[in-house]
């Protein structure tokens, strides 16, 4: 709100639930914007900002679906007026029929009008969503407001995490830790990628987690080499590898977590070699993710860590490098990716990316090696979160990675 212009009004809208057919809907996600702002976890609930309001009591506003006792038999309690104030300290709580009504009569005290659009470098939306639909019936209702954009602000807020945040992100890779412990005695050669899946998602439930952060990976063998492979349904064989880029949700914060394990609980002698050149390159990654530090110029330095150690695994030559393209140096064969994204509410979350590196800023460091003729393909993701000074802070520093500490666990 201070960063709202004079005479201005936000408005951030929750997600639809959305259809699948029949009557059967996909489980309710929250719009992360209005959760992170007011808390509230409910469809239909809208959140009005307004510092200007003549009636202070409209600086801000939620409002959430009318309840009553029919919603309540079959649907279980929804947020009553008391319970919405309780979770969004917000005081003046409306019915969401009343919306239209309120809104025309603040827009009249208003010269701007907020919209919330999504301006995340990497969406891809085609759905119209209910913030569009808000955003289209709105111009059309008031052509003579001037228009502004929430979503830089949120970007920039959002990115710099609060202690309460770290603290459910450590959650969330708390949880994670036990599902990756509990697969180290599981997995051996025979075992299906689903059942890995399975033992997962019984771990991170039985944690109060909703399941997985984001859809899992659990590839073995070749299987490594498609970076979004998402079937999950061979069986591991052994002297394969196994890639896992699995984590769970804790509270709608994500942890993002690649192991890379042997499918029968020793790697080879180039399995190791390649496996260790991965680890270096992440540890050296991190190191530089620190304030001040510009993402660019990072995955650049990640590129050149990158190329050093191909060449030291026999992957490049000296000739490769020297003619390499600029715009797809000769890492890249290896090693397509990025190095690292902001995570917290989303996955692949929100923040600056174009202006310096922040304290409490928290980010992915992910390098990998993929090698289709050798038939394996090795990353390793663990999540930290930049300092005032110093090295990054590990959320994952617990979970197993060393080569000598996986082997002695699958051997337990
Ligand atoms: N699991 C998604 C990612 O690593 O970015
Ligand atoms: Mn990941
Ligand atoms: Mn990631």
């Amino acid at each position: 709100m201070n960063r709202m212009r004079p005479k201005s009004i936000a408005v951030f809208n929750s997600n639809d639930i959305y259809p699948i057919s029949a009557d059967s809907v996909v489980p309710f996600e929250q719009h992360r914007d209005i959760f992170y702002l007011s808390g509230a976890d409910q469809e239909e609930t809208i959140l009005l900002l307004f510092p200007d309001a003549m009636d202070k009591k409209h600086r801000e506003i939620l409002f959430v679906r009318e309840t009553n006792e029919h919603i309540a038999i079959w649907e279980g309690e929804k947020l009553t007026k008391e319970k919405a104030t309780e979770v969004s300290g917000i005081r003046t709580i409306y019915w969401l029929k009343e919306f239209d009504k309120v809104f025309f009569d603040l827009m009249t005290e208003a010269d701007t009008i907020y919209f919330n659009t999504n301006e995340h470098y990497r969406q891809a939306v085609e759905t119209r969503t209910r913030e569009d639909r808000f955003i289209l019936a709105c111009q059309q209702k008031f052509p003579a407001h001037q228009v502004a954009k929430s979503n830089p602000i949120l970007q920039e807020i959002r990115g710099i995490k609060e202690p309460e945040e770290l603290e459910l992100m450590q959650m969330a890779c708390n949880i994670t830790e036990k599902g990756f412990r509990r697969l180290l005695g599981f997995v051996k050669p025979g075992v299906y990628e689903y059942e890995i899946e399975a033992e997962l998602l019984h771990e991170f439930v039985r944690n109060r987690s909703k399941g997985f952060a984001y859809p899992p990976i659990i590839a073995s063998g070749n299987n490594a080499n498609v970076l979004h492979y998402l079937e999950n349904n061979k069986a591991c064989m052994d002297g394969d590898m196994l890639l896992m880029d699995v984590a769970a949700e804790y509270a709608n914060y994500s942890s993002d977590l690649t192991r890379t394990i042997p499918v029968n609980g020793r790697f080879t002698k180039r399995q190791k070699d390649v496996y260790n050149a991965v680890l270096r390159v992440k540890n050296e990654a991190t190191k530089m993710l620190v304030p001040g530090t510009l993402w660019a110029e990072y995955h650049k330095e990640c590129g050149k860590l990158m190329t050093s150690e191909l060449l030291g695994l026999g992957l490049l030559d000296k000739a490769d490098v020297q003619n390499e393209n600029p715009e797809w140096p000769a890492y890249k064969k290896y090693f397509m990716h990025g190095t690292s994204h902001h995570i917290g509410l989303n996955t692949h979350d929100y923040g600056a990316l174009k202006t310096p590196m922040k304290a409490n800023m928290v980010f992915t460091v992910e390098p990998g090696i993929y090698i289709p003729d050798e038939k394996m393909g090795i990353r390793l993701e663990d999540d930290v979160v930049i300092q005032e000074k110093g090295e990054p802070f590990n959320l994952m520093r617990n979970i197993p990675i060393e080569v000598e500490e996986i082997e002695e666990l699958m051997n337990a």
